[in-house]
């Protein structure tokens, strides 16, 4: 068995729900009587992603996509795509709804490359934003809360792929500490 550090705890289960409420009725306002497409990115925001949607009015269809950026010091890089969408999303007005915005050079690249796909619109939700890490230029459209420079996991969050299950979010802190 592997003895794991436990995440003292940074935002609690409470914090998240409230949270994911107020995000779901911005944009419940926001699209009235629209279809949306959500994009979840995998896999840090399937847990977001689930309580979100649950929470949406519209008719939602939910696709998927697995990413990572790789560029060095403030160029975004290119976007490698581990798992790509499984439908066209020309025409359709979607959200693409992420974990965390740290750098910024991940979301940054991958709305480039979903843009080109054609959408009628293309909005990001984010649960976390890291604004004092930025190294591209990116701004959110739907942002739960913000945090300081910390290394967070939980509720979809990893890591090294541990801890997402946690039902809040933590920090990871030192045993002596
Ligand atoms: P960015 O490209 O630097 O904005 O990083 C984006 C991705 O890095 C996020 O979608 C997360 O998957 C991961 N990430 C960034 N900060 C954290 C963190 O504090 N905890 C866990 N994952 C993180
Ligand atoms: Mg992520």
């Amino acid at each position: 068995m592997v003895t794991m550090k436990r995440p003292k705890e940074f935002i609690s289960e409470e914090k998240i729900n409230e949270t994911v409420d107020r995000i779901a009725s911005e944009i419940n306002k926001d699209y009235e009587g629209k279809d949306i497409r959500v994009i979840c990115i995998l896999k840090g925001s399937i847990y977001f992603a689930t309580e979100l949607t649950k929470r949406l009015k519209s008719n939602v269809t939910l696709d998927f996509m697995q990413v990572s950026s790789y560029g060095n010091g403030t160029t975004p890089g290119d976007l490698v795509i581990k798992q790509d969408l499984d439908r066209d999303i020309k025409g359709l007005d979607c959200i693409v709804v992420e974990d965390i915005i740290d750098t910024g050079k991940t979301m940054h690249v991958l709305k480039e490359e979903l843009n080109k796909r054609e959408p009628n619109s293309l909005k990001v939700c984010a649960f976390l934003d890291k604004p004092s890490r930025r190294e591209v230029e990116l701004k959110a459209d739907y942002i739960g809360l913000e945090i300081p420079d910390e290394f967070v996991v939980g509720f979809g969050m990893d890591y090294a792929e541990h801890y997402r299950n946690l039902p809040y979010i933590g920090v990871l802190h030192n045993d002596n500490e």
